[in-house]
């Protein structure tokens, strides 16, 4: 009987397959060639590019909703009340309270309205009304960056120049008295007494496609000159 063929050992005595298994594997050990490293260079360039892409297209719309609207917190004009208007216009001497929606939007946040209300007042003196509100008419500092008197009528702001509450019009002696501290002011908005150190705050009015439209702004409260605080409520 032939004897059994023996499995063929490489020069070492080991096994010829698993010499020529390692043979292989030493292949990977090799330098590699210029093609495959320009291949890979590319393929990591490519990587690269892509991944700014997507990260720029995450990033426009993410910085974005970061960045504060320039324009708010900004002067709006906001449409009175159309029967509050109307009202005033046929007013004689009374003043008339006229409603308004204010909107405003913070910078991060929607926009949100807010119901309010202004105080008008017919001017059916010009001249008295600029004797008893010398304050707004003075050619330095104080002088209003708009017209006080705009179509032949006044608005005012609802909030107490004092400490900022709301005052109350009396109908009986055509005139405002803040409940707070006991600020009053005559029909046209001049201090008659009390705490405050100014009269009624002005806000702007105008006209716009034949609708009457309110510019709101908070001033700062105690002080005698007008600063503004701000466009919002
Ligand atoms: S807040 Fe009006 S008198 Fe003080």
């Amino acid at each position: 009987m032939a004897a059994a063929e023996k499995p063929p050992y490489n020069r070492s005595g080991g096994d010829a397959n698993l010499s020529s298994h390692t043979h292989v594997h030493g292949a990977y050990e090799e330098p590699e060639t210029p093609e495959v490293i320009s291949r890979r260079q590319w393929m990591a360039n490519a990587t690269i590019a892509i991944s700014g892409v997507i990260g720029l297209t995450l990033a426009i719309p993410i910085v974005g909703s970061l960045v504060p609207d320039v324009g708010s917190g900004g002067a709006t004009f906001t449409p009175l009340d159309d029967n509050g208007w109307k009202q005033l216009q046929t007013a004689t001497d009374k003043a008339v309270q006229i409603d308004i929606n204010l909107k405003s939007k913070d910078a991060y946040l929607p926009e949100q309205t807010a119901p309010q209300s202004v105080w008008g007042i017919k001017v059916k003196d010009p001249q008295k009304f600029m004797r008893d509100r010398k304050d707004l008419f003075v050619d330095d500092k104080d002088t209003l960056p708009y017209p006080v008197v705009t179509m032949g009528f006044v608005l005012f702001s609802p909030i107490c120049p004092h400490l900022g509450c709301y005052y109350q019009y009396k109908t009986a002696t055509n005139s405002f008295f803040c409940p707070c501290h006991g600020s009053t002011y005559d029909q046209y908005g001049a201090r008659t007494g009390g705490p405050t150190a100014r009269g009624l705050d002005p806000l702007p009015l105008r006209e716009q496609s034949g609708v009457a439209q309110a510019e709101w702004i908070r001033y700062a409260p105690t002080v005698p000159n007008r600063l503004v605080i701000s466009y919002t409520s």
